[in-house]
C-alpha cells in the first residue's frame, strides 16, 4: 500500500546459507533455502523500500525488479557486503544462517583419500549481525533470526541482546511447522523489553508481511 511507512526506506537483508571450502570441490554448509529472507525481500520491496538483497548460495532467487541482490558464497564474502550496505541502510533484518566455522587453511588441490582418520581444524567466522549491531545507530532497526533444537527462549533472548537487535524471531524445531525448506513457519517474536509473542502457524509470505508490519510500528512510533 502506499501508505506504507517502509516506501523509500533502505532495508538490506541477509539470506541464505553461506559456503565454507575445504577444497576446490568440496565445502561446509547447511540446509537453509532463503526462503524467509527472499519472502521479506519480496514483501518490502511491494511496500516501496529499497531492498538489498545479499543472498548466499542458492536455487531460489527474488522476482521484484527493484530488489537488488548481491549473491556471496562465504561468511566473510556476506560480511563484506554487509558492511557496505549498512552505513545507508534504515533497517537490517538478519535471516542468513552463516556458518559459525570455517576451514583454517582450505587446500588449493582436492584433498586426497589416505588410511586412517581427517582432521580439518576450523576457525571462528566473524558475526556479521553482532558486528553491525556495535554500529547501530538509534535510527536504524536491527532484525535478527534464532533458530534453536529446543525450545530456545532463553538463548533467543541472549542474541537479542549482545547482537543488539529490536526483535528477534525464533524458530524452534520443535514446532514441526517451522525449519528449513518448509513453506511453512511458527515464530516467537522477542522484544528488547522482554515482551513475547508465539505466532500461528503461517507460510514464510504472510510472516514477511507481519515482520515488516512490526517494523513500520517502529517507525510509526519514533516519527510522529
Ligand atoms: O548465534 P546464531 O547463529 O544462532 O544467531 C542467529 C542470528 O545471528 C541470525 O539473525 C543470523 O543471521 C545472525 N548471524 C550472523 N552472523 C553469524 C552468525 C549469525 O549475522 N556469523
Amino acid at each position: 500500500p502506499s501508505s506504507s511507512s517502509l516506501k523509500g526506506k533502505k532495508i538490506m537483508i541477509t539470506a541464505g546459507p553461506t559456503r565454507e571450502s575445504l577444497d576446490p570441490v568440496r565445502y561446509i554448509s547447511n540446509h537453509s533455502s532463503g526462503k524467509m529472507g527472499i519472502s521479506l525481500a519480496e514483501k518490502a520491496a511491494e511496500r516501496g523500500a529499497i531492498v538489498t538483497l545479499i543472498l548466499g548460495p542458492t536455487s531460489l532467487a527474488p522476482t521484484h525488479p527493484s530488489i537488488q541482490t548481491i549473491p556471496v558464497s562465504t561468511a566473510i564474502e556476506m560480511f563484506t557486503e554487509a558492511k557496505k550496505s549498512h552505513p545507508q541502510s534504515d533497517i537490517a533484518i538478519f535471516t542468513a544462517a552463516v556458518s559459525d566455522y570455517r576451514p583454517e587453511n582450505p587446500s588449493p588441490e582436492k584433498i586426497k583419500k589416505k588410511d586412517g582418520k581427517l582432521n580439518l581444524t576450523l576457525v571462528k567466522n566473524p558475526d556479521i549481525a553482532r558486528n553491525l549491531g556495535q554500529e547501530k545507530k538509534t535510527v536504524q532497526v536491527h532484525v535478527g533470526f534464532a533458530l534453536e533444537t529446543d525450545e530456545g527462549f532463553g538463548s533467543a533472548e541472549e542474541k537479542l541482546k549482545t547482537k543488539n537487535f529490536d526483535f528477534i524471531v525464533l524458530n524452534s524445531l520443535l514446532d514441526p511447522e517451522a525449519g528449513f525448506q518448509k513453506d511453512t513457519n511458527q515464530v516467537t517474536f522477542i522484544d528488547k523489553k522482554g515482551k513475547s509473542q508465539k505466532s500461528p502457524v503461517l507460510r514464510k509470505e504472510e510472516l514477511a508481511s507481519i515482520i515488516l508490519d512490526k517494523i513500520e510500528s517502529f517507525f510509526q512510533t519514533t516519527e510522529s
